[in-house]
């Protein structure tokens, strides 16, 4: 479905006492990679517990379009994959919906093959960024052909793309810290003949580097005096399909975790939540705003940290974020807003650049929700400051711009507000956290669709 045709508002109420022990769904990021790398590995790939959102279930689609063999079997997902290099030519468009990742991998993915494949998204999909994956594809030899839907919108969908009859393999220093770019330039380079090497300067999500080594692909990580880290994959290795456990999603977890924090009386546990230091800045975050944010049964589960997870209300008190930490929480930051506007004092979060080319410009439009909702706020250049008196009034109704992360981060915020908060549109949510409502009302939150 087409998100944002329907809109379907909500409004969350005042409640109390949000209680119990839940499981989030599998971890986005992982899912789409554990699809892809599935998809042109030889045999089977099991996937346990894969997040089944729409974005992920378009990233299912595209590669069972390019060749791959996808199916659903009870829990698990199972996928025959092609064999590296083996990829065929979709015979129609690659639609990824609302999914950045999606499309961003998937078309790093292709580049190195001669075929014309076109990718299509929907409007905010259409109005972000793709120049940062087809500038360092370019370099490797990939041709983009811009459609005329496009208006003219350099380097936006809908667009096409085909891959040279010889691709060279490059070294690329990521301009900005961005794991999809990273993850673009190393799946093209896994079928370039040659070394590829990736050069980040600051840290981002490495499960793309992780999984490649566990399906097999030969890939040496370095890091130099600076810190940079330098990632090289050589191409066109064998890759050998994989069992693998998606773990739940700390995004996703950290809707119930700030509404634990700030709703009065609760006390939620969280299961198997994915601690991958390059993803859990939000929680080290919280325990330096005071939050009551205990880390037990921390254990190892397919190559990664997991643990549970337990909150209860806590008095929060204003921080600064460090610009450095963003990478580690940057799908967070809307709903760290949330919880300054809960806390005592003033949260600055600085360094928030990536944040205006999310699913929407996510730094004005978090500024502009909270405001409606009567949180003192302001943008400084990139940086977000939140003056919390330790309530909010609430009141507001937020427009979400096709986000998903803008739809849970107010509903979370009306749980604990003197007032309602309404949203303008929840249908999105689906893209990452289809059981978000149920969940959220198990806990007993009080959210009412209209
Ligand atoms: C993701 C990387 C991040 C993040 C997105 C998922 C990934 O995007 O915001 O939700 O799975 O690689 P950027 O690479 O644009 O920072």
């Amino acid at each position: 479905m087409t998100h944002g045709e329907t809109k379907v508002p909500a409004k969350a109420a005042p409640s109390q006492n949000l209680t119990g022990l839940i499981s989030v769904p599998g971890d986005k990021s992982i899912s789409h990679r554990a699809l892809l790398l599935g998809g042109v590995a030889k045999g089977q790939t099991c996937i346990t517990g894969l997040l089944e959102s729409d974005d992920v279930l378009n990233t299912a689609k595209a590669v069972a379009a390019l060749g791959a063999t996808v199916s659903r079997d009870g829990s698990d997902w199972l996928v025959y994959g092609t064999g590296n290099g083996l990829l065929l030519k979709p015979e129609g468009d690659l639609d990824f919906g609302n999914s950045g990742t999606g499309v961003r991998l998937a078309m790093g993915l292709v580049a190195p093959y001669n075929f014309e494949v076109r990718f299509i998204g929907d409007a905010s999909l259409s109005s972000r960024p793709m120049g940062r994956i087809l500038n360092p594809l370019r370099e490797m030899g990939l041709q983009v052909r811009q459609n005329s839907e496009s208006h003219g919108k350099p380097d936006q969908l809908p667009l096409s793309i085909q891959g040279a009859h010889h691709m060279a393999p490059i070294t690329y220093r990521v301009p900005m810290p961005s794991a999809q770019v990273k993850s673009a330039v190393l799946l093209a380079g896994l079928n370039i003949p040659g070394i590829t090497t990736v050069v980040e300067p600051v840290m981002t999500r490495d499960h793309t580097e992780r999984m490649l080594q566990g399906f097999g692909a030969e890939i040496n990580i370095e890091t130099d005096d600076d810190g940079a880290r330098h990632i090289s994959i050589k191409g066109q290795g064998e890759l050998s399909g994989q069992n693998i456990t998606v773990p739940g999603d700390p995004s996703s977890a950290s809707f119930a975790i700030v509404a634990g924090l700030i709703v009065p009386g609760s006390d939620i546990t969280l299961e198997n939540i994915l601690l991958n230091p390059s993803r859990t800045g939000l929680f080290t975050t919280l325990a330096e705003m005071g939050a009551n944010l205990t880390i037990q049964n921390e254990r190892e589960s397919g190559g990664e940290k997991i643990g549970n997870i337990r909150v209860k209300t806590s008095s929060l008190k204003g921080i600064t974020v460090p610009a450095d930490r963003a990478p580690s929480m940057i799908d967070e930051y809307p709903v760290l807003a949330v919880a300054a506007g809960f806390a005592q004092g003033e949260t600055k979060m600085l360094g928030l650049d990536e944040l205006r080319v999310k699913e929407c410009d996510r730094l004005a439009v978090t500024a502009e929700g909270l405001k409606k909702n009567g949180v003192d706020c302001e943008e400084q250049g990139n940086s977000l400051i939140v003056r919390g008196t330790g309530s909010v009034n609430g009141n507001g109704f937020v427009e979400t711009h096709l986000d998903h992360r803008i739809a849970m981060s107010f509903l979370i915020m009306g749980l604990a507000a003197e007032n309602p908060v309404s949203v303008d549109d929840t249908t999105m949510i689906a893209t990452s956290f289809p059981e978000f409502l149920d969940l959220m009302r198990g806990l007993g939150a009080d959210i009412e669709q209209n």
